[in-house]
């Protein structure tokens, strides 16, 4: 157990060694560590800030955006490690278990009991805000990670379809191709490009494959050919994004849709905030389908948030107004608005005529109902970062790749896994 821990320390301090963040920190009130600094993620953590100074507490930005929370984790480890973390840091998926397990974060079972969360909060995602039982994290949103970002006016241009399979996404990308369109718009960041493979494997694989590929890491379901089927997938998508790509963060990415040079993308909801923040109606410049064979699927990602142990009572009080805010129906309904996620709480309702919302609401419950919801491994949901960042190297590294078979990227891929685990 303290080999293991300690394994867990050392790999923490190295990688948050390598980070080159400003360690200044001055005396605030509510100090919150995140990542959202696109333009639709600003809107909606400012109704976070707004709702802290309303309780009477100054809100002190610590926000490290970059690599989809990578570059935020590297940091904070390294205010953790040397015993100054914020009050408050968005911190997801079993992630959250390892700092609890290191005894850094506060007990919330007094608030949850409060607020009443077991009625608030879908079954299958309380076990991940609890360790050992106890609540340890509050759940703010549920992200569907499984979209397909159409640009609308490209897919008039081109006289394509909306794609609802392989052979329909294919045709369409070949005729945004050929009305001079970048037929998928793709960040070259290693999350980036395992957030479309986590989309193949769960088109291919289907829900309860993946599961035992990606949560389980069942040997036979990674092996399989389902898993080289979706890495052959993977590598037909090269010869429809462009050459600029590299480095490209997520909204940047989006941006080409917004501003009519690109056809689709392959993105969390959170692309949805980009759209509205540049005020883009869904229907007339774009619109959101699942992404190709996995309309019943649902591949989730909550935020959350913990709260490290507080010094004095005063920072205590300040964390407990922060994470009883999170659940009112008034954050609930004014950050996922902009963010573009549904709420947490199903009894807050959506915002009129935002069908992507609502298509997400129901395929959400068609899914718990089936017991197809699937924790995305892209977003740290169904695995530690440390596991999760061995995988995303494979990916990477096939997809710039061009000499390596989609079965040596698949039995390296198992590779990865078994030694990250070791
Ligand atoms: C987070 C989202 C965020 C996105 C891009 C995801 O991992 O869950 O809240 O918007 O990364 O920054």
């Amino acid at each position: 157990m303290m080999a293991r821990l300690n394994k867990y320390l050392f790999h923490w301090i190295i990688s948050g060694m390598l980070a080159t963040y400003s360690l200044a920190v001055s005396a605030s009130d509510v100090e919150v560590l995140h990542w959202w600094t696109s333009a639709g993620e600003a809107k909606a953590a400012s109704v976070l800030r707004e709702g802290i100074e309303q309780r009477g507490h100054q809100w002190q930005d610590f926000a490290v955006g970059g690599r989809a929370g990578i570059s935020a984790m590297n940091t904070l480890r390294i205010r953790a490690i040397s015993g100054n973390p914020p009050l408050a840091a968005q911190i997801k998926g079993p992630e959250i278990t390892e700092w609890a397990r290191l005894g850094f974060l506060r007990n919330l079972n007094e608030i949850a009991e409060a607020e009443h969360w077991e009625d608030k909060i879908p079954a299958p995602l309380r076990d991940v805000m609890q360790y050992q039982g106890n609540y340890v994290a509050a759940p703010i949103n549920i992200h569907r990670v499984n979209w397909l970002w159409v640009n609308l006016r490209a897919f008039e241009a081109a006289n394509a379809d909306i794609p609802t399979d392989f052979d329909s996404f294919f045709a369409a990308a070949d005729k945004l191709q050929q009305a001079g369109y970048i037929p998928l718009a793709l960040g070259g960041e290693p999350w980036q490009v395992a957030t479309l493979f986590d989309s193949l494997a769960l088109s291919v694989l289907g829900p309860q494959d993946y599961q035992r590929a990606f949560l389980d890491f069942d040997r036979k379901a990674l092996l399989s050919d389902d898993v080289v089927k979706a890495f052959t997938l993977l590598a037909k998508m090269r010869q429809y994004v462009d050459d600029s790509g590299q480095g490209r963060n997520w909204s940047d990415t989006t941006r080409l849709l917004i501003d009519n040079q690109a056809g689709m993308q392959v993105m969390g909801d959170w692309a949805k905030g980009e759209f509205f923040a540049a005020n883009q109606q869904e229907g007339n410049a774009f619109t959101c389908v699942a992404f190709p064979g996995t309309k019943k699927a649902f591949s989730y990602n909550v935020d959350s948030f913990v709260f490290f142990k507080p010094n004095n009572q005063s920072e205590r009080q300040s964390q407990t107004d922060m994470a009883s805010y999170l659940l009112t129906p008034q954050f609930q309904r004014d950050f996922n608005r902009y963010k573009g996620s549904l709420p947490i709480r199903f009894d807050v309702p959506l915002p009129q005529g935002d069908r992507c919302a609502q298509q997400s609401r129901d395929a959400f419950i068609y899914a718990q109902e089936n017991g197809t919801l699937s924790p995305s491994m892209s977003h740290g949901l169904s695995t530690t970062r440390y596991v999760q960042s061995a995988v995303f190297d494979v990916i990477n590294e096939f997809f710039y790749n061009p000499e390596q078979t989609p079965r040596e990227a698949t039995e390296a891929l198992y590779r990865a896994i078994l030694s990250a685990q070791a």
